[in-house]
């Protein structure tokens, strides 16, 4: 057994997550800590709110509430949404907690005792009216190039000019529109990414063989360009104060304690049960922990270069990223997902819509792991009506509503195997082992075409050895085929289990059955788990089809590509 810590990046607190944040870390991050456990690994799961920033101080203000309340309620939604969505988190955390301050100041005091943080002076933009500087994203003005009068003060979204707030005409203030603006002189912290480059160098070697190539690639181009040295202070009120002497009225910056979130929130998860957990068997035990990272491509950097980077110039023995798993984007009907558009479909709709296991199974079918994928109505209806209904769904009733009307509702019993049932038993084999290969590797899109291939084969052997025919003449081999049958619907669940508990666990009670560990998963033994005599139960169908009409219907209702 050897001990996985797992991890998805930290959705911003602000706003509701989408889809795209579902299948972007979050749920992969599950299936992956899932399927760790079945087999048999020790895994720690967690994730949290990330929650600081200039961000989240403006959403409250537009909310009327105070930051406190704000990030209350949000956190509140984003971990109702997760658990609604099945995520197995060992611990749901907040980077504004005080376990994350306490981790926050150690590492910021070790960079300091070290000499890896400077002193600059810096110029920023002041606004008197709302008492606060503000970040070049917050003052809108007119494009010097292209006379666009909203251009942001890092950016002309009109004609995509990189900007310094102080090149716009005209500017303002995005959160009050005061124009009261003067340029002050701020000190700030500075962490010395130079440097530790020959450090961090070093380590991203050692990870090369381990690392997937968009990770590698990306860490690589970073440091062949040379690290920068990096502000890791603000001017705002909302974070962890600094603590130094002469910058108690500034705050860490967002991307400095949110990372340090995964420490926070394994000591968060620690302070529930102190007489069993320690925090420091999975973050100061670099030699036994494997750390598996699930994030957007956007955030490798941070995960690759400025995290470790930060790790490492503590001169402590923390547990570094072992593995970073990055997907790109998933689009709605062509188009990006806008909560503000009213365009696509956010989590906490999609479960009122449809049970969890149907999203989780499109999902991460349609995971964007090697370039972006598509989401529309069709091909989730398609995926559902083919692939869950009428190959998963259709074949468990089929085979118990036979047995149950023709035999009873007990496994038929007696009989053995002939050519037919060892050819399946052999193809599952190798579509199982290529399955549990995948999902180790986190190939998500090719363990899902192994499991739907598992599936079909169950299919593909009814069809060919028809025990509704069989029956009338030899009821001793239709026993066979409806025993071996039933086993299967046992297979298919345990497979299935990380991708649809829910599920799973239905198709398990139908056989009285229970989720066995996927370590010692040997077909010839889960072909004979069921041996006849045990009794099951029809029940209800695992799946609901999706009719022309709810499609039109979801369509007409989240938006879709006319
Ligand atoms: N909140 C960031 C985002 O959504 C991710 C932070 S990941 C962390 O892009 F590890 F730094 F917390
Ligand atoms: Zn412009």
């Amino acid at each position: 057994m050897s001990k996985i810590l797992v991890t998805s990046a930290l959705p911003y607190i602000n706003g509701v997550p989408h889809l795209g944040h579902m299948v972007g870390c979050l749920l992969p991050s599950d299936i992956y800590a899932r399927f760790m456990r079945m087999m048999e690994n020790e895994v720690l799961y967690i994730a949290g709110t990330d929650e600081h920033g200039t961000t989240s101080e403006v959403g409250a203000l537009k909310a009327g509430m105070s930051i406190e309340e704000y990030c209350d309620m949000y956190h509140q939604k984003h971990a109702q949404t997760y658990k609604d969505f099945r995520l197995s988190f060992d611990c749901f955390g907040r980077t504004s907690s005080e376990e994350n301050k306490e981790a926050t100041y150690h590492i910021f005091e070790q960079l300091d005792k070290n000499g890896y943080i400077e002193e600059r002076t810096i110029k920023q933009v002041y606004s008197i009216d709302d008492k606060m500087f503000l970040a070049d994203r917050y003052i809108t003005g007119t494009c010097p190039y292209c006379g666009y009068d909203k251009a942001r003060g890092d950016q002309c979204e009109n004609c995509t000019k990189v900007l310094e707030p102080t090149d716009l005409k005209d500017a303002r203030s995005s959160i009050s529109g005061s124009k009261n603006l003067e340029v002050r002189e701020t000190k700030h912290l500075f962490l010395n990414l130079p440097k530790l480059q020959k450090e961090l160098e070093a380590w991203v070697k050692t990870k090369e063989p381990f690392w997937p190539d968009v990770a590698y690639t990306i860490a690589q181009k970073w440091l062949k360009e040379g690290l920068q040295e990096r502000c890791i202070t603000r001017d705002l009120k909302w974070g962890f104060p600094v603590n130094k002497p002469g910058y108690e009225d500034k705050v860490f910056y967002v991307w400095f304690d949110a990372p340090i979130g995964y420490i926070g929130i394994t000591k968060q998860w620690e302070a529930q049960n102190k007489a069993e957990r320690n925090w420091k068997d999975w973050w100061m035990n670099p030699d036994e922990v494997r750390h598996v990272e699930f994030m957007g491509k956007d955030n490798v950097p941070y995960h690759s270069i400025t995290f470790p980077a930060t790790l490492l110039g503590t001169k402590e023995n923390w547990t570094q990223v072992d593995f970073l798993k990055g997907f790109s984007y998933l689009t709605y009907e062509g188009g990006k997902f806008s909560k503000s558009e009213n365009r696509g479909i956010f989590a906490e709709d999609a479960v009122k819509e449809f049970d969890a296991d149907y999203w989780r199974y499109w999902l991460i079918a349609n995971a964007p792991e090697s370039s972006d994928s598509a989401f529309t109505w069709d091909l989730f209806a398609g995926a559902v009506n083919k692939d869950l209904n009428g190959v998963l769904g259709n074949f468990v009733s089929r085979v118990l509503k036979m047995t149950s009307s023709k035999l009873g509702n007990i496994v038929p019993e007696g009989g053995e195997n002939i050519e037919v049932d060892n050819q399946l038993i052999a193809t599952i084999r190798e579509k199982t082992d290529n399955y549990i290969k995948y999902m180790e590797l986190m190939e998500f899109r090719k363990a899902m075409a192994e499991l739907r291939a598992i599936w079909v084969e169950g299919n593909n052997y009814i069809s060919v050895t028809e025990p509704w025919a069989v029956i009338k003449t030899d009821e001793q081999r239709a026993k066979v085929i409806l025993r071996n049958c039933i086993n299967l619907i046992r297979i298919f669940a345990i497979l299935s289990a990380p991708i649809m508990p829910n599920v799973a666990q239905k198709m398990l009670d139908k056989l009285g059955q229970k989720l066995i560990s996927l370590k010692n998963f040997g077909i010839e033994k889960e072909m004979t788990a069921l041996k006849g005599g045990e009794s099951f139960e029809v029940g209800d169908m695992l799946f609901e089809r999706i009719s022309d009409d709810k499609l039109n219907e979801l369509k007409e209702k989240y938006g879709s590509a006319k």
